[in-house]
């Protein structure tokens, strides 16, 4: 029965907060095995949906999105890529993930794995509930937290859950839920920012293109046959207005540039962002019935393309200790979350920190800096052991069975 400060009341036994790729994926694996979520999220799925993000799926992953029903989709529209290209000194490096490791990546972009999970919850009769206004999480230090919000049409509503899942993202409301003084932040910043663009035009190259230059960082990767999708180490201040299409297309062919005569196939820009990130984690993961997964809980600069990957770990550990904690097993169940979730995080945190620093200029760096850069790179590419641990550490862990 509601009560007078809501509209509605609606019991299920997890309530998600967050409806991008970790908490759809989780509603999606609960809802499979019987259990009824609601979801929420301030964000219409509109923008979801064409907010530009990135793009690289461990194989794991992809499997997971097939097996699990989610959609086969990535099989016909997501690319498979068996190794990326590392540039420097002006010369094109290829690490062949299959030939080091038997493993590959799929490029499939998030917005499409946010439509493939999206589809999938109204194909099963999910709840998922976006633009909602005044989300408030209440009682998760209790065995009946609830969730209040209000609906586009200004109807309040409540859910009465016995667990609550913040996947609300980097700018999470959820973990500020974690009192202060039983909270650690981690966090580092970096003095650079991404420019990104969507560009209509041909692919450049059949691999991703991850260049070191003496300007900077850049990156070369694909969304379609005529769009493609691309990179460039810039100031976090920077503005896309002061960035005419000519200027985006001499920056980046200049940081691509080489002996080879390498040049990428330009076309109009379609979009252009400026994408600040840093390196963060929040421990711990778990604060009474309330537990945090995916960027809400801890991100990465986006060089190592684990942030996607790193959140289906999370919901797909969390959707196996909700449903022993559900199942029977209790809150107890919980325990189990953090331990196995976070140790891929920090070794994640560390490939996306040794990609970062590996590629990047920093301000102020000198000759000495991008010399031993150089050198770290040619110890990559020159040795089995640097492109081995490239290829593992780019294409993932396998999930340690429990
Ligand atoms: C992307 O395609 O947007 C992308 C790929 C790899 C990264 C980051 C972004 O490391």
């Amino acid at each position: 029965m509601a009560d007078a400060a809501v509209d509605t009341v609606a019991s299920v036994p997890v309530a998600v907060i967050g409806a991008g790729p970790a908490g759809l994926m989780l509603a999606h694996l609960l809802g499979r095995a019987g259990v009824e979520t609601i979801v929420v999220d301030t964000r219409t799925r509109r923008e979801i949906e064409t907010t530009q993000r990135a793009g690289i799926l461990e194989a794991d992953a992809a499997r997971d999105l097939v097996e699990t029903g989610v959609s086969d989709r990535i099989l016909r529209d997501g690319c498979e890529h068996e190794g990326v290209e590392l540039r420097f000194g002006g010369r094109p490096h290829h690490i062949d993930f299959k030939q080091l490791v038997g493993a590959s990546v799929w490029l499939y972009p998030q917005t499409d794995v946010f439509i493939d999970l999206a589809d999938a919850l109204d194909r099963d009769g999910g709840a998922v509930h976006f633009g909602v206004k005044d989300t408030e999480v209440l009682g998760v230090t209790t065995d009946a937290p609830r969730v209040r919000y209000t609906a586009p049409d200004g109807s309040r509503h409540e859910i009465r859950a016995r667990y609550v899942v913040g996947a609300d993202g980097s700018r999470s409301m959820c973990r500020d839920l974690v009192p202060e003084d039983r909270r650690v932040r981690y966090g580092k910043e970096y003095p650079f920012a991404w420019f990104g663009i969507l560009a209509e035009a041909p692919m450049s190259a059949p691999e991703l293109v991850y260049a070191h230059s003496e300007h900077g960082f850049a990156l070369i990767s694909q969304r379609t046959e005529t769009v493609q999708r691309m990179y460039f180490q810039c100031s976090p201040e920077e503005s896309v207005d002061a960035w005419p299409d000519n200027r985006i297309w001499e920056t980046l062919q200049a940081r691509v540039a080489g002996q080879d005569g390498f040049r990428l196939k330009e076309g109009p820009v379609l979009e252009k962002t400026v994408l600040r990130f840093r390196s963060f984690v929040q421990e711990p993961m778990r604060w009474g019935s309330m537990t945090l997964a995916g960027d809400a809980a801890h991100t990465v600069p986006p060089t190592g393309a684990r942030g996607l990957n790193l959140a289906l770990h999370d919901v797909k550990v969390l959707a196996d200790v909700l449903l022993k904690a559900l199942g029977g097993a209790g809150e107890a169940a919980l325990d189990e979350y953090q331990p196995r979730a976070l140790q891929r995080v920090w070794r994640a945190q560390n490939f996306s920190y040794w990609m970062t620093q590996l590629l990047h200029t920093a301000p102020g760096s000198t000759p000495f800096d991008l010399r031993r850069q150089l050198g770290e790179l040619d110890n990559v590419v020159g040795t089995r052991a640097g492109r081995t641990y490239l290829a593992e550490q780019y294409t993932g862990w396998p999930t340690r069975p429990h």
